[in-house]
């Protein structure tokens, strides 16, 4: 009989788990210990490469975490991190050198921009940053030295959408590593692994966690090269707090549902926005309207929680629309239930120079929203109070 093969929404709540386990806690426990007991110094040795040596190295409910982003993911193996940006600086410091050279797209989280192209230089790491979609420009930015594609998909504040299987290509043909920024895609909306990608990054703070409780990165891949970023990890000391894993645990169980239904709100919102007077552009993957739309519709199975839209107006009318929201929060962040909003130009991308923020295409109009999963129609209501509060302050300010 052909062996059936889950889907996510199952690998979500039971992807490490034992399913043959007789008789243990249905929930994972916490193993809060930084060190671990042995018999004598022979195990000690054998203990070193395991989840009982040392929490730095390694935890068991760490392990479960692990197993369960690589399962979703479909990669061999995953490492936890005590941030996303943990997981994107341990990673790339594990598996380039000086002299390397990185191809990255333009359109990036700003504190990977940051990391890039005022931190890796210093180690003797060179970054050309590319057109995100346009994929001649990658292959020509590609040097001898060149060793990793740095991409990022949907895209951190504009949403644009990278076309998996041309940078796997690019990737395969000029023989470098691919490793992807997949936080506002979600394991539950693609797989970039399925399209040859090498690496896929989350900030778990993001979806996976799915709270606005935690703080933490994960990246899936190969178990070769997961093993080297593990050798890095435990040197930088960059790990998850047991605690935090078993949250993530928590998190990853309802992620399917969660995603679901921020797939449905977001795409409401989006449609809303998109007709009303008082904005002036919306990104948004499954809208019509999106550049890069079939791409979209053909590699991604849901458009995602996240909506960008500009306000017809100024940056004061920006701000002044955030504020005039109740459901959507004030806060930087994204992939919560609860819904929330920023001014990528205060918050994520406050680090990248204006030039550079302006060849983004980041404007002072731009608002992002994180759609949680509260009523769709309570969310509308929210946008539309805070819409008409730019339109009066507009009949006030304009004589
Ligand atoms: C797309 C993306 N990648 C990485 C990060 C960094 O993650 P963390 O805040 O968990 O370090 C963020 C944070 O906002 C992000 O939005």
């Amino acid at each position: 009989m052909k062996r059936h093969t889950h889907h996510s929404e199952t690998k979500t709540v039971r992807g490490a788990a034992d399913l043959e386990k007789k008789n243990g806690p249905m929930s994972t426990p916490i193993y809060q210990t930084s060190t671990f007991e042995v018999a004598d110094n022979d195990e000690q040795l054998r203990a070193t490469h395991t989840d009982h040596f040392y929490t730095r190295y390694g935890n068991p409910t760490n392990t479960v975490a692990e197993k369960t982003i690589a399962v979703l993911e479909g990669m061999e193996s995953a490492l936890t991190f005590a941030s996303g940006m943990g997981a994107i600086t341990t990673t790339i410091m594990a598996l380039l050198k000086s002299g390397d050279h990185i191809v990255a797209q333009r359109d990036i989280y700003g504190g990977a921009n940051k990391f890039l192209s005022q931190w890796l230089p210093k180690l003797g790491i060179e970054t050309t940053f590319v057109d995100t979609t346009e994929y001649e420009q990658h292959a020509r930015a590609i040097r001898p030295s060149t060793k990793l594609l740095y991409l990022e998909s949907p895209t951190n504040p504009t949403l644009r959408v990278v076309d998996f299987k041309k940078v796997a290509a690019i990737a395969m043909e000029h023989n470098l590593l691919s490793m992807i920024d997949a936080t506002f895609g979600t394991p539950i909306n693609q797989h970039p692994a399925e399209f040859g990608i090498d690496l896929v990054m989350h900030s778990g703070t993001k979806y996976l966690a799915g709270h606005s409780d935690l703080i933490c990165g994960v990246v899936a891949g190969r178990h070769e090269l997961i093993e080297k970023i593990w050798q890095t990890r435990t040197t930088l000391g960059n790990c998850m707090d047991p605690h935090a894993s078993w949250t993530l645990i928590r998190g990853l169980k309802t992620l399917a549902v969660r995603v679901a239904r921020q797939n449905e709100n977001a795409l409401r919102v989006a449609e809303f926005l998109s007709e009303h007077a008082k904005v002036r552009s919306v990104h948004y993957p499954f809208l019509k309207s999106h550049p890069q739309y079939t791409v979209a519709r053909q590699q991604m199975s849901g458009g995602g929680g996240i909506v960008t839209f500009e306000v017809e107006g100024t940056g004061e009318d920006a701000r002044r629309a955030t504020e005039a929201m109740r459901l959507f929060t004030l806060a930087p962040s994204l992939g919560s239930v609860d819904s929330l909003v920023s001014i990528p130009v205060l918050t994520s991308h406050a680090m990248v120079p204006a030039e550079e923020r302006a060849k983004m295409g980041v404007t002072e109009q731009m608002i992002r929203l994180s759609v949680g999963i509260e009523n769709a129609d309570d969310l509308i209501a929210d946008l539309e109070v805070a819409l008409q509060a730019v339109a009066a302050r507009q009949q006030v300010t304009v004589p």
